[in-house]
């Protein structure tokens, strides 16, 4: 059991600087997701934790000791890749003990962790088996039960699920928060998912170009992103983003101009906001299709996906300017029709023109 500390740890590999000045804590037993766009240094981070890149500048440590230094093998951790890494000639039961046989354990030790590891992960059935004889999901699993053996105090996952068909995506997503429950280990873990990232996390880091966007649990990130990067983010399908005109209104509010010309009215919520061009976030399930809000709009439909649970409605707002509404599954409207759009004040958020959040949703 052991929490992780980064302190202004970067990394630059040559002239390119891909992490540049990280500064987390994973507490001792939590689910933490590092989340972000391909290309933003997830993979590099999580290896530098792991000791398979070196770290530029910073420090890391982990269960209190300095691991900045420290190899790979004496860390504490154990990691899990997207691609298996399987030796195709062993058995499972040889994949899941080879990191045990390698560092001298003797047979008896290897062959009770490999037995507890195999009835966890529901690979019992499969340890004589070649990887070529198995699925992708079983594969998976042998690589978890590979890590699972080494008693780690820290998991790193590197994207395990990618490769695997939607179905069993989320199978395998439950059974790793179980996983987790059951071995109440630290696990930090790397997707460019952000569904994956919301179900599964107790802490989500958002990254991009190798800094950190926010840092929250997943409903602090969905209610109360700190910028423009994380709003869009977070949340499927994405939170609506509209250029807007804020003034002061009568009533103490701000009044909000949208596209198009209609006018909503914001409670400041006690923050001072200049006046100015702002951007305007609403969550397409937050607006009502049935013409109920603060603001209601009726907008011609441009197409309509209807998914039987919810319809999803793209409208025009004006010209280039269409919005997401997530309605109920039974909602009728067709392409061509006109929606009344209602908008709730309460779920907006505003943002200014550097993309940071001056005000936030009030739902919760
Ligand atoms: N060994 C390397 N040498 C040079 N550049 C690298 C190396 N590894 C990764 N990079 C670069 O670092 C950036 C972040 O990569 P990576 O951590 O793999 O991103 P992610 O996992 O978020 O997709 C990318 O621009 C990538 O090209
Ligand atoms: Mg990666």
């Amino acid at each position: 059991m052991a929490d992780v500390r980064l302190e202004a740890v970067t990394k630059q590999f040559a002239a390119l600087s891909v992490i540049k000045g990280v500064d987390l804590t994973v507490d001792d037993g939590e689910f933490c997701v590092f989340v972000g766009p391909s290309g933003c240094g997830k993979s590099t981070l999580l290896r530098m934790i792991a000791g398979l890149e070196d770290i530029s500048s910073g420090a890391l440590s982990i269960g209190g000791k300095d691991m900045t230094k420290v190899g790979p093998s004496e860390r504490g951790v154990a990691m899990v890749f997207q691609s298996y890494a399987l030796y195709p000639h062993m058995s499972v039961r040889d994949n899941i003990g080879f990191g045990l046989k390698m560092t001298g354990h003797a047979k008896a030790l290897i062959d009770e962790r490999t037995q507890k590891a195999a009835k966890m992960l529901q690979l019992d059935a499969l340890l004589e088996r070649k990887p070529g004889q198995l699925s992708g999901g079983q594969r998976q699993r042998v690589a978890i039960g590979r890590a699972i053996v080494r008693e780690p105090d820290v998991f790193l996952f590197d994207e395990p699920l990618s490769n695997l068909d939607a179905a069993l995506r989320v199978q395998m997503r439950t059974e790793l928060t179980k996983l987790h429950q059951e071995l109440k280990a630290t696990m930090i873990y790397v997707t460019h998912d952000q569904v994956e990232a919301m179900t599964m996390a107790d802490k989500i880091v958002v990254l991009s170009a190798g800094k950190i966007e926010q840092v929250g649990s997943p409903l602090e990130l969905y209610h109360r992103p700190k910028n423009l990067f994380v709003a869009g983010f977070i949340g499927s399908p994405k939170m609506n983003l509209l250029p807007v005109t804020v003034a002061p209104a009568d009533n103490g509010k701000l009044a909000v101009t949208l596209p198009g010309g209609g006018v909503l009215h914001l409670d400041a919520r006690g923050k001072t906001v200049k006046p100015g061009k702002m951007t305007l976030g609403v969550r397409p399930e937050h607006l009502d299709a049935t013409g109920k809000g603060d603001l209601v709009l009726p907008l011609p439909v441009t197409l309509a996906e209807y998914l039987g649970s919810e319809t999803l409605f793209f409208v025009t707002l004006t010209d280039g300017c269409d919005i997401a509404v997530k309605a109920d599954g039974l909602a009728k409207a067709r392409p061509g029709e006109t929606l009344s759009v209602g908008v709730p004040a309460a779920a907006c958020h505003l943002f200014d023109e550097a993309g940071l959040a001056v005000i936030n949703g009030d739902l919760r």
